[in-house]
């Protein structure tokens, strides 16, 4: 029980001398940019941190708690600019706690409880232009001790007890001061004497924000003759009743922009009623923006005919049936409609519309023409319409426009979608537009067949056409007229070739975002020309490029992004992969491009792929290219001469011994009588005898007749008896065994071989076996003659030449004696 206690009582003392050795090694504090921003969040620092450089411009020390600051508590860091202070428990801040601070513009307060705030706490902050003093306790701007703050620009005290709106009359030393925020304070009432500064004020520039302050009452004409350059009056309303007295109370206001409604998740209004609205009459309003109001009187916006002037404005999140009331006389010119629910297609006819956004509206399916003759901007992305007929002058009723965006809508049934069906139909539909400068119709399901859908564009800088598809998933020549373009986004369009002339006319564009098709190559692009900057071809299924073609790749690029890509890191792409290598500085995540193929690479980085190990393949390539080239030219020689190796192998096994015969025979089967009746007759029966292999009784049963030839004939013989006749010459066997008798007489050095040329063979057959012929004429044969003289001499020649070489016998002395010297040799 006592060890941990024991362990500790060790330890603690060791570590606090460790901590005292080296204190700078405790430093906890992030440095985000060295001496210049420092991050000690959450660090349970009691004290501000005394180890910080001095150079240090920006310093974090939310959620430390701090609890008290001291005066002089930053005088170590005169160059601080931001001071983030949020939640660190400051209960009381002394006089001067930031003397010093003469650069500090930004401090932030947010989230402490401060109990006592000295009068001369913000002292010498000369240039402080944004105080947050969100949730600290605040309860009236009246105590607040700021007046020297000259310099102030933004004040923001949302979300405390504050119950005044009085703004105290040194807000008239605050020349600069361009931000209220008083939201989700206690403020119920104003009247006339709170605002008494504002009429002293240099003012029009001051936003004032008094959302989710549970107001009640307006005094009437508190804001007579006031003007302000924003006023936020959101989720402030109990009731339509109390909404309709409060904007009463507004009138006379001049105001730049009043925003009104509600927070979606702060609604209290439920029964709106349209007259609230009708105060709004007597304001001047330059823009008028509203939002979020349930049960909204869709039926009647007539307090919108208070607002002819207006030049804004701003209708989101409401039902609002159908718009079609506004007069022509309205100055409005800009008008955007957002995230509402309509019944109907806004019917608008206003003379001075310049920008309308109606984007992300709910109810209606089908865009009908309006007359707009003014308009310059029309955004009608994210509503799911169709559009029927679309999209020339007269369906907008302007020629001016410069930006169209049509994106994320269901269809648009440009009329080109029915050239298939009527021919007569086919129709460049932007062709009166030629100012516009942007058309975006991503996302529009829109199938293009028609290849002069873009005619007439002639000023189009850049087109969004992403999430669309293409006949046959071939990008064709359709930008001819789109000299002026340089951003092209063809991203999400399927297309897996690009014809060559596609970007022929595109001599000015920059920017090509072909990500997420099917490409295989990155030479399907035609780069001829292109001045391209950034070529985003991302998420395609690119294997490889051909080398030569990369030549063309323009020399501009400084972005391409090549990754999400099925690369084959194989050699046959060494060229490519070198490319990429030398190209890494321009690719986007290079380091991310992974190699698809072969499977071995698969997730290895294409940057990873070496030369190397090309050349070394290469050498491994030809080097088992050589082997098996010798192998195979070995086996073939082998199954050539494999008779001739069982020669070779028989000679050492059989090569000192006895021989058994004194000679074989290689004959024709045609010779055979001869053979039998004259050769054995002679030779076997005579004195001395001589032992004959003969294949017809010699040779063993049942052994292969090539293996018997070697095995019996060559190896047990001392020579070789060849019967050349025109039957010989002509058997493919018997030239076959003659072949082996050369090798086999090659190869024993006692070994002879004796031709018998039996018949006159005509010369020309035997020139057909040249080797025989050469042989024959070169060397010794005998020839076998039918009168009793010849024949008396071939057989005495003949014995000689068998009696050559054989072991002497007691039987053959004498014969082989005489017969020596009547060896003859003829040439
Ligand atoms: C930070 O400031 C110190 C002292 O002023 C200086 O020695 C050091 O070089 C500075 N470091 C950087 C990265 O500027
Ligand atoms: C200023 O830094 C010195 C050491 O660098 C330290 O002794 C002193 O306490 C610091 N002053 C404050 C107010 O933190
Ligand atoms: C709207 O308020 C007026 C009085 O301000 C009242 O006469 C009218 O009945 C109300 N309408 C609705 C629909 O509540
Ligand atoms: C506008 O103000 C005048 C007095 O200044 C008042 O008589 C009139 O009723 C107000 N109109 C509306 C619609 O509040
Ligand atoms: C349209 O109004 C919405 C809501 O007030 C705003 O967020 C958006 O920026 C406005 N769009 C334009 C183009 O003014
Ligand atoms: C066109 O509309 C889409 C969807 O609202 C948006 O993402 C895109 O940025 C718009 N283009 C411009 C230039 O406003
Ligand atoms: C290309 O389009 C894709 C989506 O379609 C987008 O994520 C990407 O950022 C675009 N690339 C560039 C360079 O704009
Ligand atoms: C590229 O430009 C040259 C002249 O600048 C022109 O002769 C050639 O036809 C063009 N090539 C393509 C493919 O447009
Ligand atoms: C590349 O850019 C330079 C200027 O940045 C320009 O002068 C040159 O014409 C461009 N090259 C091509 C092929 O467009
Ligand atoms: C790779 O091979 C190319 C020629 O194909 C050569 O120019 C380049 O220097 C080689 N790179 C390395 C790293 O060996």
């Amino acid at each position: 029980i006592m060890w941990p206690t024991r362990l500790a009582g060790m330890l603690l003392p060791a570590m606090a001398f460790l901590s005292c050795l080296r204190p700078e090694s405790w430093d906890p504090c992030v440095q985000v940019v060295p001496n210049v921003t420092y991050q000690c969040m959450e660090l349970n620092l009691y004290k501000i941190p005394d180890n910080l450089p001095t150079s240090i411009k920006n310093l974090d020390l939310s959620f430390n708690p701090l609890r008290h600051l001291g005066s002089h508590s930053f005088s170590n860091f005169s160059e601080l600019q931001v001071l983030d202070l949020s939640r660190c428990e400051i209960q009381k801040i002394e006089d001067d706690a930031y003397q010093g601070l003469k650069h500090l513009s930004i401090l932030i307060l947010t989230g402490n409880p401060i109990q006592s705030l000295a009068p001369g706490a913000f002292s010498g902050l000369p240039s402080l232009q944004t105080l947050v003093a969100v949730e600290t306790n605040l309860a009236s701007l009246e105590d607040f001790p700021i007046r020297h703050l000259k310099t102030l620009k933004e004040l923001n005290v949302a979300h405390n007890l504050i119950d005044s709106f009085k703004l105290p009359d040194y807000f008239s030393n605050l020349p600069n001061l361009e931000h209220l925020d008083l939201s989700n304070n206690k403020i119920r009432n104003i009247y006339h004497e709170d605002l008494q500064v504002l009429h002293q004020m240099p003012s029009f520039k001051l936003s004032l924000d008094l959302s989710l302050n549970p107001l009640d009452f307006i005094q009437p004409g508190a804001f007579e003759k006031i003007k302000l350059h924003e006023l936020t009056l959101r989720s402030n309303f109990d009731s339509a009743e109390v909404m309709k007295t409060c904007i009463q109370g507004l009138a006379g206001l001049k105001i730049n922009r009043l925003i009104l409604g509600e927070f979606k998740n702060e609604r209290t209004i439920v029964n709106f009623n349209k007259s609230a609205l009708e105060g709004l009459c007597n304001l001047t309003i330059e823009e008028f923006r509203i939002a979020h109001f349930d049960e909204f009187p869709g039926d009647d916006l007539g307090f919108l005919n208070c607002l002819p002037e207006a030049s804004t404005i701003s209708l989101m999140g409401l039902y609002l049936d159908e718009l079609k009331i506004f007069p022509k006389g309205f100055k409005w010119q800009y008008l955007n409609l957002s995230k509402c629910i309509f019944e109907h297609f806004p019917t608008l006819e206003l003379t001075f519309l310049k920008q309308f956004v109606f984007t992300a509206n709910k109810g209606i399916t089908t865009f009908t023409k309006v007359n707009l003759p003014n308009l310059e901007f029309l955004d009608l992305s994210k509503n799911g319409l169709s559009y029927k007929s679309c999209c020339s002058h007269r369906d907008f009723g302007t020629t001016q426009l410069k930006h169209l965006n049509l994106s994320f809508n269901n269809i648009i049934s440009l009329d080109f979608q029915h050239s298939t069906l009527k021919q007569a139909s086919d129709f460049s539909v932007f062709l009166s537009l030629k100012n516009l400068l942007y058309l975006d119709i991503s996302y529009t399901n829109t199938k293009i067949v028609f290849l002069r859908i873009f005619d007439g564009l002639i000023s189009l800088q850049v087109l969004k056409m992403a999430g669309n598809s293409f006949q046959d998933a071939l990008l064709p020549n359709i930008f001819r007229d789109l000299t002026q373009l340089t951003e092209l986004d063809l991203s999400q369009c399927q297309l897996e070739r690009v014809s060559q002339e596609a970007f022929g006319s595109l001599l000015r564009l920059q920017v090509l975002n072909m990500s997420h098709n099917h490409l295989l190559s990155l030479d399907m692009l035609p780069f001829k020309n292109l001045s391209l900057r950034v070529l985003d071809c991302s998420f395609n299924r690119i294997v490889a490029a051909n080398g030569q073609e990369l030549q063309h790749f323009p020399s501009n690029v400084t972005s391409l992004n090549l990754n999400q890509n099925n690369f084959a890191c194989v050699c046959e792409h060494m060229r490519f992969l070198q490319w990429v290598q030398d190209h890494r500085h321009i690719l986007v995540g290079a380091e991310h491009m992974m190699c698809e193929k072969p499977l071995a690479m698969q997730g290895v980085p294409v940057l990873s792929f070496r030369n190397a190990t090309c050349q070394m393949s290469k050498t491994i390539i030809s080097v088992s290219v050589l082997s098996v080239l010798v192998v195979s030219v070995a086996a073939v020689l082998v199954y050539k001469f494999y008779f001739h190796l069982m020669l070779l192998a028989g000679c050492k096994k059989y090569g000192k011994g006895e021989s058994t015969y004194d000679a074989f025979v290689i004959y024709s089967s045609h010779d055979e009588d001869w053979v039998r009746n004259e050769l054995v007759k002679n030779l076997e029966e005579g004195v001395p005898p001589f032992q004959l292999c003969l294949h017809y009784r010699d040779f063993i049963p049942g052994v292969a007749i090539a293996a018997n030839i070697i095995q019996e004939g060559f190896h047990k013989s001392r020579k070789v008896i060849v019967v050349v006749s025109r039957h010989f010459i002509q058997s493919r066997w018997c030239l076959f065994e003659y072949e082996i008798a050369q090798t086999w007489q090659f190869l024993s050095s006692h070994a002879g071989i004796i031709f018998i040329v039996l018949q006159k063979v005509e010369r020309s057959l035997l020139r057909q076996q040249v080797e025989l012929y050469r042989l024959l004429s070169r060397n010794t044969y005998l020839e076998w003659e039918d009168s009793v003289l010849g024949r008396h001499i071939f057989w005495r020649r003949l014995r000689k030449a068998l009696l050559d070489g054989k072991p002497w016998s007691p039987e053959g002395t004498e014969d082989a004696e005489s017969s020596q010297d009547e060896a003859t040799t003829s040439t």
